[in-house]
């Protein structure tokens, strides 16, 4: 089980991160953690608040997908919050959410993940930890956020249905050994505490610097599957708003905000 006790205690260690995680409740199954998140947020509740469970029935992943949610060995997270950015800037959210990812597994584990863009996080190119953004607002209140967050963390290779087998991995099993969910989850506080003042502070050019630093998508022949198109191309850089920018085949280039992407090979040097 998850320690909610010890997970406050270390969040109120540091002031950012007691900023974003004043309340931590902890569900033992529930639906959706983001959809407890978002019914909340449309009650008044005030950002700050950690919705964490050990199990989903009805976990909610990217373009409407299902996400995987066994018990008592990942983590389901949403926070609930209040940002004071504009509505555009709220896909940067999700950006900084990504790098707050691979800095907490990085250093709780030693292993070398990356992002795919959008915003999916791979340990040997499978994928590790995914992240949905979804907003509230009645006009009457400060727009809510919630930024919700799946981690594989110490699922074994047979507990991942057949069809996911092929592209996802936990970090149990990259690493052999289990992780502490306790630790990784207050080390992913901090650093999601770090990335949003970074936001906050209008810094957004390290954000997108870190991005593109530990961007897996960069370089590489894509295919991308947008909700009105598919075309092939080079993915060449992510900008400073999130889009990824793609030269095409006669050299022209497509920014794209929302999609999804497949990593078709590398440039070899
Ligand atoms: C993706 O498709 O990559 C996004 C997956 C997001 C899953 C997390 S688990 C906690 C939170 N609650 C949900 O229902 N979904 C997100």
């Amino acid at each position: 089980m998850l320690d909610p006790e010890k997970i406050k205690e270390r969040c109120n260690r540091r002031p950012q991160t007691r900023e974003i995680a004043r309340e931590v409740l902890l569900f033992d199954s529930v639906d959706s953690t983001n959809r407890i998140a978002l019914e909340m947020a449309s009650m008044g509740v005030p950002g700050g608040m950690v919705i964490l469970a050990e199990a989903q029935e009805k976990g909610r992943g990217r373009l409407g997908r299902a996400w995987f949610s066994p018990k008592g060995v990942n983590l389901y997270l949403s926070l609930l919050l209040r940002p004071y950015q504009e509505s555009r800037e709220l896909p940067l959210f999700s950006l900084a959410t990504s790098v707050a990812l691979v800095k907490a597994i990085e250093a709780e584990t030693g292993l070398a993940p990356r992002i795919k863009w959008p915003n999916d996080v791979l340990v040997n190119d499978k994928k590790v930890a995914g992240i949905l953004l979804e907003s509230e607002s009645d006009g009457a209140q400060t727009p809510s956020l919630v930024i919700g967050i799946g981690v594989n963390v110490n699922m074994e290779a047979d507990d991942f249905p057949p069809e996911l087998r092929p592209i996802a991995t936990s970090l149990k099993i990259a690493l052999e050994k289990p992780i502490d969910r306790d630790d990784l989850l207050i080390a992913l506080l901090d650093a999601l505490a770090d990335q949003f003042l970074l936001l906050e502070e209008g810094k957004k050019g390290l954000l997108i610097e870190s991005v593109n630093r530990y961007s897996q998508t960069l370089g590489k022949k894509v295919r991308v599957d947008t909700p009105r198109q598919a075309f092939e191309g080079w993915a060449e850089e992510i900008e400073e708003d999130g889009a990824l920018r793609i030269r095409l085949g006669d050299g022209s280039r497509r920014k794209i905000m929302v999609g999804d992407i497949t990593h078709l090979r590398e440039i070899k040097n």
